[in-house]
């Protein structure tokens, strides 16, 4: 089995990478943090595949691909998780941010796929399937949140994505997984607060936490035997399931949140 992972220098990705490993995977391992990759690898016996690159550069996500196949052959899995995030309101969010982010998390995505797909339709199949594109979304990608409103907008674009590209790709036999975490023990909100003006309540980020081996998990399950989706919260799944008939409803939830995160940050105008 031959899995790709962009973003596979910290958090989901790594973990991802080692658990894979357990199973005897070979691993391709991108990000741009090229120490920690080699790191990793080492750690995981050596054997792997490393490549520097930022998914927001076409010709990164091309040559991560071109020298999966050169190396191995085939793709088996393509994991898009390389992302981040930014805590701003919308409107104080600027127009290069926002290009910045869909340019990491939307087309560093979709040029994975382009550059995967050819080789893709073309591999043989192995249980039923000749490949699977695997996309790290979140929890905000079926329902925006306040302050982090352009970071839900790549998420639901990588959703709706998948969701059209998984009924496309079926006669193919090339399945299609996306994967909805809520908040996850990673460098993700360190990441955030480097790049936003605000900072989020503690006690709304330790409140719905998961671990990055229970996301992995979930994953791996999903790798083992394709679904459309996985989230790792059956709880959040229902509740967003739910909101999605009654937006104004949430709306007054996640308003009892805007005010919590305005007075934690009195001196950012929001
Ligand atoms: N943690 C959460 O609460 C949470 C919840 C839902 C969804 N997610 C999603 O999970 C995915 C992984 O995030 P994480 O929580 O594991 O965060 P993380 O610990 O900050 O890891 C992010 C990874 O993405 C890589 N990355 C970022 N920009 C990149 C770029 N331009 N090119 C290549 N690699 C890039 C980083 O590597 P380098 O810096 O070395 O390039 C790093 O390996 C993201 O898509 C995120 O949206 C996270």
């Amino acid at each position: 089995m031959v899995v790709v992972i962009t973003g596979a220098s910290a958090g989901i990705g790594a973990a991802l990478a080692r658990s894979l490993y357990e199973q005897k995977a070979h691993l391709v391992l991108a990000a741009r943090r090229l120490d920690r990759l080699e790191a990793l690898n080492r750690e995981l016996g050596g054997q792997h595949l490393v490549v520097r690159a930022d998914v927001s550069e076409p010709n990164d996500c091309q040559n991560i691909v071109q020298q999966t196949i050169r190396r191995f052959g085939r793709i088996d899995t393509l994991v898009a998780n390389a992302g981040y995030g930014i805590y701003d309101p919308v409107v104080q969010t600027t127009p290069q941010q926002t290009r910045e982010i869909f340019a990491t998390n939307v087309f560093g995505t979709t040029d994975l796929v382009y550059a995967a797909a050819p080789f893709m339709f073309r591999q043989d199949q192995r249980d039923g399937w000749r490949g699977q594109i695997m996309i790290v979304s979140s929890v905000c990608g079926r329902r925006g949140v306040p302050f982090l409103g352009m970071y839900s907008g790549t998420k639901s674009a990588q959703l709706a994505i998948a969701e059209a590209m998984r009924v496309e790709l079926e006669p193919h036999k090339i399945a299609v997984t996306t994967i909805h975490p809520i908040m996850t023990k990673t460098d993700f909100g360190r990441t955030a607060e480097t790049r936003s003006r605000i900072v989020l309540p503690q006690e709304d980020r330790s409140r719905m936490t998961q671990s990055v081996e229970h996301v992995a998990r979930r994953m791996i399950e999903a790798i083992r035997r394709p679904r459309p989706e996985v989230w790792p919260s059956q709880a959040a799944r229902i509740v967003v399931g739910f909101g999605t008939l009654m937006p104004g409803l949430v709306d007054r939830v996640l308003s009892r949140y805007r005010d919590r995160v305005r007075e934690k940050n009195p001196s950012v105008p929001l």
